[in-house]
């Protein structure tokens, strides 16, 4: 009931004339909810839309990026979040160019509200035109796992969603952050005081395939988050550097501090 009531107000919000303020925009994304709204069962679709908090501390990996992608932005969640910082502390704001890639225009008429300091762009995101390049940075909570999808990355030819997103993204920008099951980050931190390596036969054919190393952040538990609207995944965050390709020679090679994890590479 109180979400309904919350998702009610955001509705009320979005309908006025005038430019939300500050508070009104993060009052939508914390409590715009399709589910309210309609008979769609929104999770089918993969769009768990994820905590305003957790978008915040993810933000922290597009600083100094002047244009940002948010591949599958929803409503706006990350988007936000990395506006907010790209142009925190300065007293003239820089110019910075966002751009949200989101195929459901019901998302994108709510992201348009919350964001418009953003180019909205109503489209498949695997099937991008060939002039949005040389991002500085992509950010993505897509879709996880098997959900059904009209394209594939350029390389990885498996099973999971977010890895095509990341080979996607890695044609668009020089580096990326994402959200991803924790099944498919190469680590487990999140929710576990057993922190360890752990690359999945699937994470080593995605990297074979795309060269794209999925690494570490500076220590986020997701975990902690509430809010993700009556889901509750287990998510990391990785990050990419997608100027630093990996050889298959390279991937087969152990890291440095790793030496423990030669089998799993080697498999
Ligand atoms: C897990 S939700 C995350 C939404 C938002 N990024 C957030 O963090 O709150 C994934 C989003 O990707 C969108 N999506 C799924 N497949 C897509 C595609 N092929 N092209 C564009 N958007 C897509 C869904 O509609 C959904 O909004």
């Amino acid at each position: 009931m109180a979400a309904a009531k919350a998702h009610q107000r955001a509705c009320d919000l979005l309908a006025t004339q005038r430019p939300l303020t500050v508070q009104e925009r993060e009052f939508v994304l914390r409590h715009w909810q399709e589910s309210q709204n309609s008979t769609t069962v929104t999770t089918l679709a993969g769009a768990f839309f994820t905590p305003l908090d957790l978008a915040k501390d993810l933000a922290l990996y597009v600083s100094g990026a002047v244009r940002l992608i948010d591949l599958g932005a929803g409503i706006g969640a990350l988007a936000w979040a990395a506006y907010r910082n790209m142009v925190a502390g300065y007293l003239s704001p820089p110019h910075v160019e966002i751009v949200c890639v989101e195929r459901n225009p019901e998302y994108v008429a709510v992201g348009r509200r919350v964001l418009p300091e953003a180019e909205w762009i109503c489209a498949d995101l695997f099937a991008l035109p060939d002039d949005l390049r040389d991002f500085d940075v992509a950010v993505s909570n897509p879709p996880f796992g098997r959900t059904p999808r009209s394209g594939r990355g350029p390389r990885y030819t498996g099973r999971c969603t977010e890895y095509h997103v990341i080979d996607v993204a890695a044609d668009l920008a020089r580096r990326g952050v994402f959200l991803v099951p924790q099944t498919s980050a190469p680590f487990r931190y999140s929710g576990t005081p057993d922190h360890r390596w752990d690359r999945s036969a699937e994470y080593l054919r995605f990297a074979q395939q795309t060269g794209i190393v999925l690494e570490f952040n500076c220590g986020i538990d997701t975990a902690i988050y509430p809010g993700w609207r009556g889901v509750r995944p287990t998510v990391e965050i990785v990050t990419c550097d997608f100027t630093e390709r990996r050889t298959s020679r390279e991937l087969r090679l152990p890291p440095p501090d790793e030496q423990g994890q030669l089998a799993l590479l080697a498999a």
